[in-house]
C-alpha cells in the first residue's frame, strides 16, 4: 500500500494539479482537504472535483467557528494589523490549516503532508513552520515550489492528464479569501503605479456608487469580543457575514499596500476587510474609553509583536502565548457599545459608551459642574517643568544650535 499524503486542496489549478503530481512523482495516494474558513465556495464541486482528479479521499472540514473564536477574535483584541494597514487575514487562516491538516493525516495516518504555495510567499513559511511545530516527524511537500513548471506548462499539464482548467485561471489575480478578508495580487496590480481596475474588488462598492445615506450602526462588545449589532445578539461568524455585507456594500475596507514580505520582498497588496475594518476601529475606540493613557501605550508595542508574530509564520510559539496573556488580560474592561457611521467608503465611529468608561463628563467638561480643580494646576506645572527648566539652565540656553536657537527674521524698518 502507498503512503498518504494529506493535500491542502483549494480546487484551483495549482492544487488540482499537485493531486496528480503527488501520485505521479511521490507514488504517494492523496487525501483532498479543503478548509472552509469563510471563503465562500461550492464545497461539493471542489470535492468532487479533488476525486475526479485522482484523490484517493475528499474531505472538506468547517473551520469557521474556529477560525473566528481562536484566530479572528484573538487578533482583533490585539489590535493586530501588519505595518499598520493589513488586518492579517490570510496570515491569521494559515496556522489553523496547518492544525487541521495534522489532524488530519493523524487520522489517516499518513506520512506527508502537501501545500501548493510557491518558494515567493508567506504562506509556504506559516504552513511549515506550523506543521513542523505541531508535528515534526510528519514530510512535508510543496509541488508547486518544486515542480518548475510555469503557469503555461502548469495547464498544459492538466490539459495532459484530464483535468478540468478552471475558468479562474483566466483571471489575470491571485485571490486568497477567508472571513477576515480578502487577498488580491498578481497582473497589473504588480504595477504599483497603476489604479487598481474595479474587478480587482469583489467584496466592496466603489465608494462612488455607494449609497448617497449613511448607515448607522451599533455593535456591543463583552470583554474585547463584539457580540451584539444594535442591539441584537449574534454569533461571531454571522457578525463577520453581516458586516462584510453591510460595510462592503457602503465601500468600507479597501486597502492598497506595499508590504515587506517575510521572503525580503516587497509586493503591492489589494486587500478587502470591510468587517475586520470596522470592527478594530470600533474596538480601538472602545479601548480608548476603558483603557488608562499607559495600557494604550503599552497595548501599542504589544499589537505591533503580535501582529509582526502572525504575519511572520510564529502562531505556535511560547512568545505567542504570554503575548495572548497580555492580551486577554488587557481586555476585562473592554465592554460597552461602539456607534459608527459608513458612508461612501468611509468608517467613522460617531459613539461610544461602556460601563467601565474611564471618560469623566465631570472633569472634561467645561459647563457648570465642572469638578477639576484648576488651581492645582499651577503646581503641577511648576513640577512638571522642572526638569526642563534645569536642563534649559545648563545645558541649552545661548547654544547656536538647538530647540532654543530659532530667530526670527530682521524686522525691516519702514520709512
Ligand atoms: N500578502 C498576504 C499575506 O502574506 C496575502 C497573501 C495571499 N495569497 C494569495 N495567494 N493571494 O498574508
Amino acid at each position: 500500500m502507498a503512503d498518504k499524503v494529506i493535500l491542502a486542496y483549494s480546487g484551483g489549478l495549482d492544487t488540482s494539479v499537485a493531486i496528480k503530481w503527488l501520485s505521479e512523482e511521490y507514488g504517494l495516494d492523496v487525501i483532498a482537504v479543503t478548509i472552509d474558513v469563510g471563503n465562500e465556495r461550492d464545497f461539493s464541486s471542489i470535492r468532487q472535483k479533488a476525486l475526479d482528479v485522482g484523490a484517493l479521499k475528499a474531505l472538506v472540514i468547517d473551520a469557521k467557528e474556529l477560525f473566528v473564536t481562536y484566530f479572528v477574535f484573538p487578533a482583533l483584541q490585539a489590535d493586530a494589523i501588519y505595518e499598520g494597514q493589513y488586518p492579517l487575514a490570510t496570515a491569521l487562516s494559515r496556522p489553523l490549516m496547518a492544525k487541521l491538516l495534522v489532524d488530519t493525516a493523524r487520522d489517516e495516518k499518513a506520512t506527508t503532508v502537501a501545500h501548493g504555495c510557491t518558494g515567493k510567499g508567506n504562506d509556504q513559511v506559516r504552513f511549515e513552520v506550523g506543521i513542523s511545530a505541531l508535528a515534526p516527524d510528519l514530510k512535508v511537500i510543496a509541488p508547486a515550489r518544486e515542480w518548475g513548471m510555469n503557469r503555461e506548462q502548469t495547464i498544459s499539464y492538466a490539459q495532459r492528464h484530464g483535468i478540468t482548467v478552471p475558468v479562474t485561471v483566466s483571471s489575470p489575480y491571485s485571490v486568497d479569501e477567508c472571513l477576515w478578508g480578502r487577498s488580491n495580487e498578481c497582473g497589473v496590480l504588480e504595477d504599483p503605479w497603476v489604479e487598481p481596475p474595479p474587478d480587482a474588488y469583489t467584496w466592496t462598492k466603489s465608494p462612488a456608487e455607494a449609497p448617497d445615506e449613511p448607515a448607522y450602526l451599533d455593535i456591543g462588545f463583552d470583554k474585547g469580543i463584539p457580540v451584539s449589532i444594535d442591539g441584537e445578539k449574534i454569533d461571531g461568524v454571522s457578525l463577520i457575514y453581516r458586516l462584510n455585507e453591510l460595510a462592503g456594500r457602503h465601500g468600507v475596507g479597501r486597502i492598497d499596500h506595499i508590504e515587506n514580505r517575510l521572503v525580503g520582498i516587497k509586493s503591492r497588496e489589494i486587500y478587502e476587510a470591510p468587517a475586520a475594518t470596522v470592527l478594530l476601529q470600533a474596538h480601538q475606540a472602545l479601548e480608548a474609553m476603558t483603557l488608562s493613557k499607559e495600557q494604550l501605550r503599552f497595548k501599542q508595542k504589544v499589537a505591533m509583536e503580535y501582529a509582526d508574530l502572525i504575519y511572520n509564520g510564529l502562531w505556535f510559539t511560547s512568545l505567542h502565548q504570554d503575548l495572548a496573556a497580555y492580551v486577554r488580560s488587557s481586555q476585562r474592561c473592554v465592554t460597552g457599545t461602539v456607534r459608527l457611521k459608513l458612508f461612501k467608503g468611509n468608517c467613522t465611529v460617531v459613539g461610544r459608551k461602556s460601563p467601565f468608561s474611564l471618560y469623566d463628563y465631570g472633569l472634561a467638561t467645561y459647563d457648570k459642574g465642572d469638578q477639576f480643580d484648576q488651581t492645582a494646576s499651577a503646581g503641577f506645572i511648576h513640577i512638571w517643568g522642572l526638569p526642563v527648566r534645569t536642563q534649559t539652565r545648563v545645558q541649552l540656553l545661548g547654544q547656536d544650535e538647538g530647540p532654543l536657537s530659532i530667530t526670527a527674521p530682521q524686522k525691516q524698518e519702514e520709512d
